[in-house]
């Protein structure tokens, strides 16, 4: 691991929010005492009715609860929109960039406050209520952030399913949810080439019995099938409706969003996030991480369909009435340099991705970089898995030409918000360190047994205390909740994270120590796909590890056991890679399926995944003890088969 060190410049020191002692000092009363510490950060946002409680939160084994400023009244469109008519109706709240590089639009807030009322308005005419789930299946244009900031308007709580999910993962998260209405558009557009929005939801409407109605967002014009009774144009909807639309008063602990996120077993689960505690945690960080200024032109390069994009593209940066850069598109369209070429074109000052985009974009070369400004560029981000050393060197000297600190931010959907990352005027950076803990929050490094672990240490990371963005619960299933996150180390939370702690205190997370995989940053559960390949008529068996992939961080291994008198052809693997797709959705295709025709397992019937782990990254040396195995000779076979042998 490198221990370059990048110091913090004497500008950035001067001029950013926090600087060093700053840090310091805020850190030490945020852990101090956080009720009083909050409470002034509450203020941060308006108030319908103000809170008098700060911090409710038990992590007790099976009575964990957690609320923050819980008799407080707010709302969240409110605080993103309305709350800036005043003193900003005229910035632009949203830039849009399109797939298409001639296609771009300026939002300003008082844009916005039309379009997020009309919106609501359609909302409530199609029935919906405070409390109703609705689920939004929309590519990255507007409608997407109006959609969501409707919902919070009217006291909804949205569900969005990212575009790159199969029908039936659409229907499942329709069902969990039991939403009656779907948001979704014509067909999405990435890259130049269309996605069947509409198509996936009628197929996933055939799956659900509680979907009633399906509002459709023209984005293409292309042709698709509108069901009598049930579908309904949203820009003639939206034709009807007033742009007057007052809030609808929501208490803190009243749920804002649900988002689908995978773990280590069963369905993915329900994440709740709720209204008070998660804007007030969104803001914060989104000022203090990108020392966030007014005028400043900030860009997520995220999806709405993850917690990124609801924290740092929407929520965040419009509760601190930011210009906020929404981009519909892909790094590599119409060319290599796109990123660069919108950095340039919207002078953008900050600029946050993940490192598996980096690292594509690495393959390619210094030139497609080179040949544009980026001066605009003051600060660089990274999110969503761990950045090797030499993807953030790159970053660093070829992108923020030695020029752009970097914030290696990590957090996740469960956390709502950044929750260990530098701090631009505060923190020196190590290449792959995600350094220090933001206020309030408390890691710890314990071993397997639960033993907190002081000093330079390795270990599973956990978190001491709550934080107010911090999840609720499971949708349905608060028993899930407390089994997931606090019974492994009682009154903690754990992360699902292994992690190292340097001599300075800087944190170095390792990657998932549960049977999660991240696949470009995008969080896997190796049990569903294990449960969609054994779905196929001709599997009867499927272990599914990840391994160390170059660009895309980790990589999809699946061993598959075929039923007796199936032939393990050519043909048979790219049907079931297929077959995945169709199941989960593209994001979930296995890399590497190699045919086995036993796997290794204990005498209890258990699958022992430490080894098909070690298979899988090549490690064949250290398999670690094997004599447990009901049939030892199973590894040599499958070491001997290892698909694609490096
Ligand atoms: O393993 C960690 C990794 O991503 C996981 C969370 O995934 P998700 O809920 O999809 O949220 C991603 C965006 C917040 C974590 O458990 N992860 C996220 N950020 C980092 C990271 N690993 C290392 N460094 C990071 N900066």
């Amino acid at each position: 691991m490198s221990e370059k060190v990048y110091p913090v410049s004497g500008d950035w020191a001067k001029r950013a929010w926090v600087d060093q002692a700053k840090y310091q000092a805020m850190y030490a009363d945020s852990v101090k005492d956080p009720a009083s510490f909050w409470g002034e950060q509450g203020k941060r946002i308006d108030w319908i009715k103000p809170y008098t409680k700060v911090k409710d939160v038990s992590y007790a084994p099976g009575a964990v609860s957690i609320k923050w400023f819980e008799d407080g009244q707010t709302n969240v469109a409110l605080n993103c929109v309305d709350r800036h008519l005043a003193t900003r109706g005229d910035q632009t709240a949203i830039i849009w960039e399109g797939d298409d590089p001639n296609e771009s639009k300026l939002i300003t807030y008082r844009q916005l406050h039309e379009e997020v009322c009309r919106f609501a308005n359609v909302l409530k005419a199609h029935g919906v209520k405070k409390g109703d789930r609705v689920t939004i299946y929309l590519p990255m244009i507007p409608e997407a952030a109006y959609a969501m900031l409707a919902c919070a308007r009217v006291g909804a709580i949205h569900s969005i399913v990212f575009g790159g999910f199969s029908p039936d993962s659409l229907a499942s998260r329709i069902e969990d949810a039991a939403s009656a209405v779907v948001i979704t558009a014509d067909e999405g557009l990435r890259g130049g080439r269309k996605v069947p929005l509409k198509a996936n939801v009628d197929a996933a409407a055939d799956k659900v019995d509680c979907l009633k109605t399906v509002l459709v967002v023209r984005r293409t014009g292309g042709s698709i099938a509108m069901k009598e009774g049930r579908d309904v144009w949203y820009d003639e909807a939206a034709a009807k409706a007033s742009t007057d639309c007052p809030v609808e008063p929501m208490n803190a602990e009243d749920p804002l969003f649900l988002l689908y996120t995978s773990g280590s077993t069963g369905k993915p689960k329900g994440v709740v996030h709720t209204t008070g505690g998660y804007l007030v945690y969104a803001a914060m960080t989104h000022q203090y991480v990108f020392d966030y200024h007014y005028g400043d032109v900030y860009w997520c390069t995220a999806d709405v369909g993850w917690v990124t994009g609801h924290s740092y593209i929407v929520y965040g940066p419009l509760a601190n009435g930011a210009t906020t850069l929404m981009f519909e598109g892909i790094p590599t369209y119409p060319s290599i340099s796109r990123f660069w070429d919108v950095v340039d074109k919207h002078k953008v000052n900050i600029f946050y991705t993940a490192p598996t985009a980096i690292r594509s974009l690495m393959a390619a070369g210094e030139e497609p970089v080179k040949k544009t400004s980026r001066a605009s560029l003051r600060l660089l981000g990274s999110v969503g898995e761990p950045i090797n050393p030499e993807a953030w060197e790159w970053y660093y000297r070829v992108v923020g030409d030695n020029r752009c600190p970097i914030v290696d931010t990590w957090w996740q959907t469960e956390t709502g918000g950044i929750l260990i990352s530098p701090l631009p005027g505060a923190t020196a950076q190590k290449p792959g360190s995600a350094t220090l803990p933001f206020f309030g929050v408390q890691p710890q490094v314990v071993d397997a047994e639960g033993k907190v672990l002081e000093g330079p240490c390795e270990g599973n990371l956990v978190i001491a205390d709550s934080w107010p963005g911090q999840m609720r619960t499971v949708y349905g299933d608060h028993q899930r909740f407390m089994e997931t996150y606090f019974a492994t180390y009682p009154n903690k939370y754990f992360t699902g994270d292994g992690c190292r702690r340097d001599a300075d205190g800087y944190y170095w997370i390792t990657g998932r120590v549960d049977d999660v995989i991240n696949v470009s940053g995008h969080r896997m559960g190796t049990a569903e796909v294990e449960s969609a390949l054994v779905a196929h008529p001709k599997v009867s068996e499927a272990a599914v590890v990840g391994y160390p992939h170059d660009i895309k961080g980790q990589g999809i291994y699946a061993y598959v056991t075929l039923m007796t008198g199936e032939e393990p052809t050519e043909a048979l693997r790219k049907e079931l890679v297929t077959w995945v797709r169709k199941e989960i959705g593209p994001i979930a295709s296995p890399d590497l399926i190699q045919f086995a025709p036993g796997l290794p397992k204990t005498r209890s019937g258990k699958i022992m995944r430490r080894i098909l782990r070690k298979i899988a990254e090549d490690e064949f040396g250290s398999l670690g003890d094997t004599s447990t195995l009901a049939d030892p000779g199973v590894v040599n076979d499958l070491i001997d088969n290892r698909q694609n042998k490096r």
